[in-house]
């Protein structure tokens, strides 16, 4: 099913952007990163033997500029955290290179690689501050704080992402799955001050949170419901944070209290107040608010222990507990990077023979073939909450990656394969139908192609992979037979299709809707989900079926035009004939 994006740029401006954009940018990441990565390919070359680390050849940059909207931030293999920094103007990621565009702050959730004009994510901003005048003069709104980067000396790798403002202030991060540590550090002799920000996140989406802090733990929780950003409709997800402040004791709190300021001026601050709890602003109003908070003395650096969570404050707090606990920031960077060599070394090449630049394009790719979708188990809400399945996020849309990354997951990855396919299942256990480029908790349709993909390659482990196959059929056969109300968020436009052997355009439909849209591409669409439920229905002997999907399934021919010439070819599929 098309993707629902009524805000998608025409390719016009697309084009002129990019000339634009390529005439005046320079390349962002510190030159140091290119080096180092091609001078470890080139000491790889030269080793006989032993251990590669393959993270050493990963260019997490590669896709950050030209509108790749791909996240560089640190995060391990599917990691439900990408800590990275939020970026104005086109970035929906939160990172770009561009290096006109300024930094909002630094924050634990992203997307990446999802088309998504205004973006996803960038909940939980942080901002390390430099307040001369002291805690009532501090720039605590987007607008007032935001600041250019020291250019070229961005620095990320797998598991660890850095950057420097123009003020000299280093921000760096790493994570696990759910949490992970942000480290800040000073120029000498400055008191540090942080600015959190409840409210603001990269599509602006905040309808209604609540923030609080205890001075005595050094603590600060907060949470609150955001809009669902990429896919279809009108929905919200919920999410959570928890700051750790005081570094296990080695830092001391100083000043705390509650900010909230908006474009027209207001610019409040509560010194010692505790509590927030701000409701959606029904008249389209922007508010912005959260915490400001200082250290004692001028410690050069700071280190902020962050955990995330679908789920409570109380469970984004048990998470970075768990996961981080007392580790040290390079504990936890050395955790990941090993996580991701676990990844990477699942493909070993001839380094020797290999050029460079391609053993760099191989496991930059890699790294982002596992970096996507988001491992939430055990953080769901909505239907899903206490599900005792897998839980992943921020799924691709299923046309996007049906024949190039679930393929070569099934090459290298049948375990983490088949957790992605049981939660494609479990979308059709809870909501009738299996999801499609669901994000933040958005339903959606079109998995037959994916878990089809599955049963053809694993039936015979599918059982040890914890997949029922008849489940998996029959969660299949909803996609494929089961009218929804609203085909736009979920299911397909069943019944005109199978009533004409296409999706025809003008169809009076008086028990569903959707948008009347892209007749053509659907018509293929469904006619391919089709020849994927046939081959499970052959596999399964499911032989009321086998004749019927077989027969669906070539209903492309139905937009099969032999007369069309076009660039030396003859014969196109010809979406003005139905
Ligand atoms: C690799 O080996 C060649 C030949 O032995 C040598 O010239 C070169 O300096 C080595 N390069 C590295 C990066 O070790
Ligand atoms: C970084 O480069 C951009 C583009 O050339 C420029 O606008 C900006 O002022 C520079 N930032 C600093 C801190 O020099
Ligand atoms: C915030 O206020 C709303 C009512 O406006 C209430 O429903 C909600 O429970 C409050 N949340 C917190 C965390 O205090
Ligand atoms: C690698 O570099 C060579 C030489 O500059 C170039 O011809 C080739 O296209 C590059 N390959 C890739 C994958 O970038
Ligand atoms: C996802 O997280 C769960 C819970 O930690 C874990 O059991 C599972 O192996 C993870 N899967 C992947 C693909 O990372
Ligand atoms: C397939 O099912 C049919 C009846 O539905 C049965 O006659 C046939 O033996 C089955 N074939 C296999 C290979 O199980
Ligand atoms: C195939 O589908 C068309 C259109 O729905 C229908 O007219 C025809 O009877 C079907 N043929 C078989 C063998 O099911």
């Amino acid at each position: 099913m098309p993707r629902i994006s009524s805000s998608a740029p025409s390719l016009f401006l697309f084009l002129q952007c990019a000339v634009l954009w390529s005439a005046s940018v320079n390349a962002q990441p510190d030159p140091q990163v290119q080096k180092d990565i091609t001078a470890a390919i080139k000491a790889a070359q030269n080793s006989t033997g032993g251990h590669v680390d393959y993270t050493k050849f990963v260019n997490v940059y590669i896709g950050t500029d030209n509108f790749g909207d791909v996240c560089p931030g640190a995060s391990v293999p599917f990691g439900m955290v990408k800590f990275s920094t939020d970026l104005t103007g086109y970035a929906p990621a939160g990172y770009v290179t561009d290096p006109t565009q300024k930094i909002r702050g630094l924050s634990p959730l992203h997307d990446s690689g999802t088309g998504s004009n205004l973006g996803t994510y960038g909940n939980f901003e942080i901002m390390p501050l430099m307040c001369p005048g002291g805690f009532n003069t501090c720039t605590t709104t987007l607008q007032t704080r935001e600041r250019f980067r020291k250019n070229n000396t961005d620095v990320a790798s797998p598991g660890y992402f850095a950057q420097t403002l123009d003020n000299d202030i280093l921000m760096e991060a790493t994570s696990t799955r759910r949490a992970g540590l942000e480290r800040f550090t000073f120029p000498k002799g400055q008191k540090p001050y942080f600015v959190l920000d409840l409210s603001n996140d990269l599509p602006n989406s905040f309808a209604g949170g609540a923030l609080d802090i205890d001075p005595v733990k050094g603590r600060i929780t907060m949470g609150g419901q955001w809009g669902s950003s990429f896919g279809p409709g009108r929905f919200n997800y919920q999410a959570f944070a928890c700051f750790d402040l005081l570094n296990g004791g080695k830092q001391k709190l100083d000043e705390y209290g509650i900010w909230s300021g908006n474009t027209n001026g207001l610019d409040a601050k509560g010194l010692h107040q505790t509590h927030i709890n701000r409701t959606r602003s029904l008249i389209g109003d922007q508010y912005q608010f959260g915490a400001l908070f200082s250290y004692v003395g001028s410690p050069r650096q700071i280190t902020i222990r962050v955990g995330v969570s679908f789920v409570s404050e109380a469970q984004a707090c048990a998470n970075a507990e768990s996961e981080v606990g007392g580790s040290s920031f390079a504990e936890i960077e050395a955790k990941s990077k090993l996580l991701w060599n676990e990844k990477l070394s699942k493909v070993e090449i001839d380094l020797k023979g290999t050029p460079e630049n391609v053993t760099e394009l191989i496991y930059s790719s890699l790294y982002r073939a596992s970096l996507t979708p988001n491992n939430a188990t055990g953080e769901t809400q909505g239907l899903f909450a206490e599900t005792t399945h897998p839980y992943f996020d921020s799924l691709y849309c299923s046309w996007d990656t049906y024949r190039t990354y679930y393929p070569l997951m099934a090459l290298h990855s049948p375990v983490e394969f088949a957790q992605i396919v049981d939660t494609y299942i479990d979308g059709w256990r809870k909501n009738g139908w299996m999801p499609e480029c669901r994000a933040n908790n958005l339903p959606g349709s079109s998995g037959d192609n994916i878990v089809g993909h599955f049963a053809i390659n694993y039936h015979n482990e599918a059982a040890a992979l914890g997949i029922d196959l008849n489940e998996l059929y029959s969660a299949m056969l909803a996609d494929g037979d089961l009218k929804p109300p609203q085909w736009d968020v979920q299911g397909r436009e069943v019944d005109a299709y199978t009533q004409y052997g296409y999706v025809p355009f003008s169809f009076l439909d008086v028990t569903g809707s959707g948008r009347q849209t892209r007749e053509g591409s659907r018509t293929l669409e469904y006619a391919f989900e089709d020849f994927a439920i046939r081959q499970v229905a052959l596999l399964l002997n499911k032989t009321d079926d086998i004749a019927r999907y077989t027969n669906r399934s070539l209903f492309y021919r139905n937009v099969w035009d032999p007369s069309v010439k076009s660039d030396g070819f003859q014969g196109m599929l010809n979406f003005e004939i139905v």
